[in-house]
């Protein structure tokens, strides 16, 4: 399984604080049959260029990697951000190298409240420079939108969606989740993972109800589909 999203680079972000901690959540997710994860460490544009984020993410690449030492009980790593959506973020200069790594799928963090035409637009014009935007963690919007008018605009732009674990494992919205695979509205799934404490993987669980629900045929569709939209992706570690 591939895990789309998940904050495991050490000293980047609010996620890993170090080799140990990453270490730590990579084996986890190994242990949970996740083979693949992209490391998407926060970039906001408010506060830093997208030279300066790269920098910071390839230093703490190196770390990670200088550490493993023969390690390999833990998933093939790629890498891209979780950017946040800025007005103007259609523009952006750079772009690519936010993209996961060998791909054109851009995770942005979207607004949380109504989105506007103008969220739309940028949106729209990330799409008409080649990029594709994948949603990250939808289910923390959803409710701002009208549901279906969402869905119908996203789908029509062909824009992704990727929901996390908890969506699944979380008895206050499990219901919405198992809706949404139901009705094909999830592109990918990721862990989000920060730490070993109150985000840390739960991939095992997510895939456990998703099959009870529907059937190992979902998983597999899952499964499937992030599989090939890593195809032309680099593996970093
Ligand atoms: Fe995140």
């Amino acid at each position: 399984m591939v895990d789309f999203h998940s904050h495991i680079l050490p000293g980047i972000d609010d996620g890993s604080k170090n080799v140990k901690e990453s270490l730590d959540i990579l084996k986890e997710m190994y242990s949970q049959g996740i083979t693949k994860v992209v490391a998407t460490p926060h970039f906001l544009a408010r506060h830093q260029s997208v030279e300066e984020f790269v920098f910071e993410r390839n230093k703490a690449i190196e770390t990670l990697k200088e550490s493993l030492n023969g390690v390999s009980d833990i998933p093939q790593v790629y890498v891209g951000s979780e950017t946040e959506y800025y007005d103007g973020i259609g523009e952006c200069e750079g772009i690519e190298k936010l993209c996961i790594m060998g791909t054109r799928l851009i995770l942005v963090e979207m607004p949380f409240n109504l989105w506007t035409e103008a969220v739309y637009r940028n949106l729209m014009r990330i799409q008409e420079r080649g990029f594709v935007p994948v949603i990250a963690h939808l289910e923390r919007y959803i409710s701002y939108q009208n549901e279906e008018k969402c869905f119908e605009r996203l789908e029509e732009m062909g824009v992704q969606v990727q929901c996390n674990c908890t969506f699944f494992t979380r008895r206050m919205t499990r219901k919405k989740a198992i809706r949404y695979i139901g009705g094909r509205r999830i592109n990918f799934i990721g862990t989000d993972s920060h730490d070993m404490k109150s985000r840390k993987p739960q991939m095992d669980k997510a895939l456990k109800i998703i099959e009870k629900k529907h059937g190992y045929e979902a998983v597999e569709d899952l499964l499937d589909y992030s599989e090939s939209a890593l195809r032309s992706a680099t593996v970093v570690i």
